[in-house]
């Protein structure tokens, strides 16, 4: 069965049992807490809080989702950034029982799936929310013998909400066994085994409770059923394919890979998929009207793009090759997304702008690689003869300029050296645990948590170099008397005060903004040295706070021009930055001002 027979014979199978056909909302939900629409419910949300009256008491749809949380994961079988999710809903109508009896008429009759192949999860009950018997006893009605239901926690069958707040409830997940033979874990090997043999391909959420502000779970008004399929991993199932990336969903874009990069997919497999799938993610947001940029959804665009382009090195693949590719993505879905057709002209245009621009930060990126192989970073490696370059360094180049591991790897190798891999791993190991601590993983859950601190951090420490380069920019043009009073950064904005008498004109302001411009053109270094405080001083460094300093300080210095105590975090280059713009001088205090400022 092809994808679009399968996406229409969904919505067909519903439409005919009473459901409404609702088209997939946009990637950018109208709920602002969250950044992008990561399952089929959210536009029900208000339907199933009850808040407000469904037009439909019955819904399906198949609905365009993105999850930035699962990114790093893009590589193996079944897991995308952008993906498609079908879905059916019951606004307190039908519930756990017949959303049951649909879902197993649906892929036993309809998809023809033996139902030898199938298991299923149950809530076993936690976070005093009671076991869900009903369910357990619906299957076997069914016929499903009770080995072949598991029972999990809250971690893999509660489900929600999206957002901190809102509904949820316990689901029932049913799973694909793709070569029912166990692991050496023998009986105990079932759905969410570590061997992935089964693979998730419908969640059905019985949507009852509402999670408050505390934390607290309260009835809803009425039951609702919210369910959800990963179409690319129904797709593979019924194409007898052993993952989502060989269905035609992704094949043609894998040929187009093979013919430029004269590379063959199999050997290739985990950059074939990096590239399709970013590829694929990338298009569909510019069709949403997102365009690249450092600032959340825009950041997300240019993270995903930028990951393509250098996976694309990899393979030796020829600049441009986003072009060819992108087309290919229009082909596959144009006839199912108009946006993707009508859009066609700004996707192509952005993503060659983009690409053009990333290659200047390559060639940053290679000219700090430059600089590594020269420095006392190279160590003698243990029992070979080649020298190994340390696993934090080419962590940075990874975090710093978007270098692949295997990239650098192959450069090292290149002149004779090696990479500390293991060294990388940790590094990386280090930064995740920092940067997803409380995330959860699972396919469901919605942890925007997640990238969002990930991306915070990066744009923190961005206006955190600005503010330095701001104090200096302050001193320049209103005189040295202006000096560092308080200072505070959050994710959006820096705010700054400093000793100045009255308010600034327009054409300091103007000033200010157009010398800090200059200096993030210029793309200076940020360096960073140790050194004992009276020497820092001594120095011409500038300190603030003093009595907070420990004996030994880092000393940040932008090409000698601004130079301050500090402990971090900098970006490694002021072309990083982006563009830097006033948005607020007002008074603070008697001889205080305060400048708000962000990068864009
Ligand atoms: N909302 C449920 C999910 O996303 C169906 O898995």
């Amino acid at each position: 069965m092809n994808s679009k027979a399968l996406r229409k014979k969904f919505l067909d199978f519903f439409a005919k049992r009473g459901h409404t056909v609702v088209p997939s909302s946009s990637l950018i939900p109208t709920d602002s807490t969250v950044l992008f629409t990561t399952a089929g419910m959210q536009q029900f949300i208000p339907f199933l809080s009850g808040k407000v009256k469904p037009p439909h008491p019955k819904a399906c749809s198949c609905q365009k989702c993105f999850r930035t949380d699962d990114i790093d994961e893009v590589g193996d079988k079944f897991h995308h950034t952008f993906f498609e999710m079908l879905g059916n809903w019951s606004f307190g109508d039908y519930f756990k029982e017949g959303a049951i009896e649909f879902a197993l008429e649906f892929l036993i009759k309809e998809c023809r799936i033996p139902k030898e192949r199938l298991c299923f999860t149950i809530f076993k009950g936690e976070e005093r929310l009671p076991r869900d018997v009903q369910s357990l006893k619906i299957w076997q009605k069914q016929g499903i013998p009770k080995e072949k239901i598991w029972e999990f926690g809250t971690k893999e069958n509660l489900w929600g909400p999206v957002g901190k707040t809102g509904p949820c409830g316990p689901c029932s997940e049913i799973h694909y066994d793709q070569t029912l033979t166990p692991c050496k874990r023998g009986k105990n090997c079932g759905p969410n085994c570590d061997c992935e043999r089964f693979v998730e391909i419908w969640n059905l959420v019985f949507m009852e409770y509402n999670k408050n502000g505390k934390g607290e779970y309260e009835s809803l008004a009425q039951k609702n059923i919210d369910t959800g399929i990963g179409f690319e991993r129904l797709t593979a199932v019924l194409q007898e394919k052993d993952s989502d990336y060989e269905t035609d969903l992704f094949l043609p874009l894998l040929e187009k890979i093979e013919e430029f990069s004269g590379k063959k997919y199999k050997d290739f497999v985990k950059e074939f998929r990096i590239i399709s799938d970013h590829t694929r993610g990338a298009v569909f947001l510019i069709a949403e009207g997102i365009f690249p940029s450092n600032l959340e959804r825009g950041y997300v665009l240019r993270r995903v793009l930028r990951r393509a382009i250098r996976y694309g090195k990899t393979l030796n693949l020829p600049e441009n090759f986003l072009i060819p590719l992108t087309q290919k993505v229009i082909e596959i879905y144009r006839d199912i997304y108009p946006e993707i057709k009508s859009k066609e002209t700004d996707i192509l245009t952005v993503l060659q702008k983009e690409e053009e621009k990333f290659e200047k930060t390559l060639e940053r990126g290679l000219a700090q690689f430059a600089r590594l192989l020269k420095s006392k970073i190279i160590l003698p490696a243990e029992g070979h003869g080649a020298k190994t370059i340390e696993g934090k360094e080419v962590f940075d180049l990874y975090q710093s300029f978007g270098f692949p591991l295997e990239l650098t790897r192959e450069l090292v190798r290149e002149k004779g050296l090696e990479v500390d891999e293991k060294g990388f791993f940790e590094a990386q190991k280090k930064h995740q645990e920092i940067s997803k601590s409380g995330a959860e993983k699972k396919f469901g859950g919605h942890d925007i948590e997640k990238i969002k601190d990930e991306e915070s951090k990066i744009k923190m420490t961005k206006l955190h170099t600005a503010t330095h380069l701001l104090h200096q920019a302050l001193r320049e043009v209103l005189g040295e008397h202006a000096k560092q009073m308080g200072s505070d950064i959050n994710t959006e904005r820096l705010r700054f005060d400093f000793s100045h008498s009255q308010k600034m004109s327009e054409e300091e302001l103007r000033k200010v903004e157009a010398l800090l411009n200059q200096k993030i053109k210029e793309d200076l270094e940020v360096k960073k040295e140790e050194m004992d405080y009276e020497e820092a001083l001594k120095s011409g460094a500038l300190a603030f706070f003093k009595e907070k300093y420990p004996e030994k300080v880092s000393v940040y210095s932008i090409n000698n021009w601004s130079k301050e105590i500090c402990a971090g975090p900098h970006v490694k280059r002021t072309g990083e930055l982006g563009h830097f713009k006033i948005i607020k001088e007002e008074s603070c205090q008697a001889g205080v001002r305060r400048i708000k400022a962000i990068l864009e």
